[in-house]
């Protein structure tokens, strides 16, 4: 009964200690607005482009042209829930990004507070469309990612935390400044809570790989060899003699004799020349080697025969098409809040997922257009301003265009500059 109590006790101030382990720490800064204020809707309209009303509501899929505050507040409004969110957001660089058609596409030049405050607002925001089975992953640069993280512990929870992935942007170049060369950004990976869709991703390992790890060769294929035996002492049968051999000194057999010696018939077993037993584990054709948090082949476009938008910072299809395959499944809803190119939602739409892409860039909106109606350019062809882009790759499905109220002039003016090019 004592015990118990003091179970009960030492348990309670495990919680506490726990709670102010991961609940006080928070990051600071002046005017930080409450969760409550934040999620206060500003409310404004928008135009489906098809339909001749304003006061609509965003449904997928659909590309967004808005300040992505407004969209979001609109998505919660409406109760909209998305099963997997993307971002990659401006990394507060100080840079204005032009893309390879000479064009402003969007300026990053807010100060570290205001970009707190302008990622903090978002990261809410996003949370509430979240469903409680999607997960979250936040694209950001060496900059501002010890901040980021901070904020999405404190808005998603640390207990929510998945990875943090270091993504390889580019190869080694000549770098000029006097510190090491910034060879990679990184991605934090966070779930709504504990039950979250997960795909397990996997690669085909390469020939390379196989030789070095399945050495050998007999009838039945390629092999490699394992000990037999495992850590800890046994009192049962795994710890008894088989053939008249004790486990080595602090370890047990990991089968019984009996079931050693059935292997050992079947031809599973290697002895080496001093009599060693090794088992046998053969390479399975199906096998898929699990994908890391380091992820060195999803490089941005480095040669000039990658099909690419032009657009500045794109990222990498099959990045998005993986991060979509493990994180979602087809039918579910996809959000990129900063979509920019559009990547998110090409990937998107090749899954069979419906998609909700924001962005408030006049040339991202044209972009996106460009990319899911007439698809992508070899990246030697901008070299020369395209004139036309070719027919190759039109999306799927069908999609709906809005626009916030405010930017439906300039919408006018992108639609003609398409036209016309
Ligand atoms: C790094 S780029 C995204 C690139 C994208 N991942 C791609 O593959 O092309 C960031 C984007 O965020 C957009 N953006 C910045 N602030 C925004 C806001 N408040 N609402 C919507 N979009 C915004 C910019 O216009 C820009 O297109």
């Amino acid at each position: 009964m004592q015990n118990q109590l003091l179970e009960k006790k030492h348990n309670k101030i495990g919680t506490i200690l726990q709670l102010s382990k991961y609940g006080s720490v928070e990051l600071s800064y002046r005017n930080k607005e409450s969760e409550e204020t934040i999620l206060n809707p500003i409310e404004t309209s928008f135009y489906n482009i098809n339909e001749v009303q304003t006061n609509i509501n965003i449904d997928s899929n659909a590309l967004v042209y808005s300040d992505n505050c407004y969209a979001l507040y609109n998505l919660i409004k409406n109760n909209i829930k998305v099963d997997l969110i993307y971002i990659d957001p401006p990394y507060c660089t100080g840079e204005k990004f032009i893309s390879r058609n000479l064009e402003q596409a969007y300026n990053d030049d807010l100060s570290l507070e205001e970009y707190i405050d302008f990622m903090r607002k978002r990261l809410i925001l996003l949370k509430e469309v979240l469903s409680d089975n999607g997960s979250i992953y936040v694209h950001i640069g060496h900059q501002m990612v010890a901040y980021i993280k901070i904020l999405m512990d404190e808005i998603f929870g640390i207990s929510n935390f998945r990875n943090i992935i270091t993504r390889k942007k580019c190869s080694s170049k000549n770098y000029t400044k006097n510190q090491y060369a910034n060879l990679n950004d990184f991605v934090l990976f966070y779930t709504k809570t504990k039950n979250y869709i997960w795909n397990k991703p996997g690669v085909m390992p390469d020939e390379e790989w196989i030789l070095k790890e399945y050495p050998k060769v007999d009838n039945n294929g390629r092999y490699k060899l394992v000990p037999i035996h495992a850590p800890g002492i046994r009192n049962g049968e795994t710890g008894k003699k088989w053939r008249n051999m004790l486990p080595p000194p602090g370890k047990h057999w990991q089968y019984t004799p009996e079931k050693l010696e059935e292997m050992d018939k079947k031809g599973e077993i290697h002895w080496s020349r001093n009599g060693n037993p090794r088992r046998k584990v053969y390479f399975d054709n199906n096998k898929l080697l699990g994908i890391t948090d380091y992820w060195d082949n999803y490089r941005d476009a480095y040669h000039q025969s990658i099909k690419i938008t032009g657009y500045p910072t794109e990222k990498n299809l099959d990045m998005l098409k993986m991060i979509i395959t493990a994180s979602s499944n087809p039918g579910d809803t996809i959000l990129d809040a900063f979509c920019g190119s559009g990547t998110t939602l090409q990937a998107a739409d090749e899954l069979d997922r419906n998609w909700i892409g924001i962005d408030q860039s006049p040339i991202a909106l044209k972009t996106c257009l460009k990319r899911l109606n007439y698809g992508l350019c070899a990246m030697g062809d901008y070299v020369k301003p395209t004139k036309k882009f070719p027919k190759s790759g039109k999306c799927k499905h069908k999609y709906n265009i809005y626009i916030e109220k405010s930017k439906y002039i300039s919408y006018k003016e992108i639609i003609s500059s398409i036209e016309s090019n």
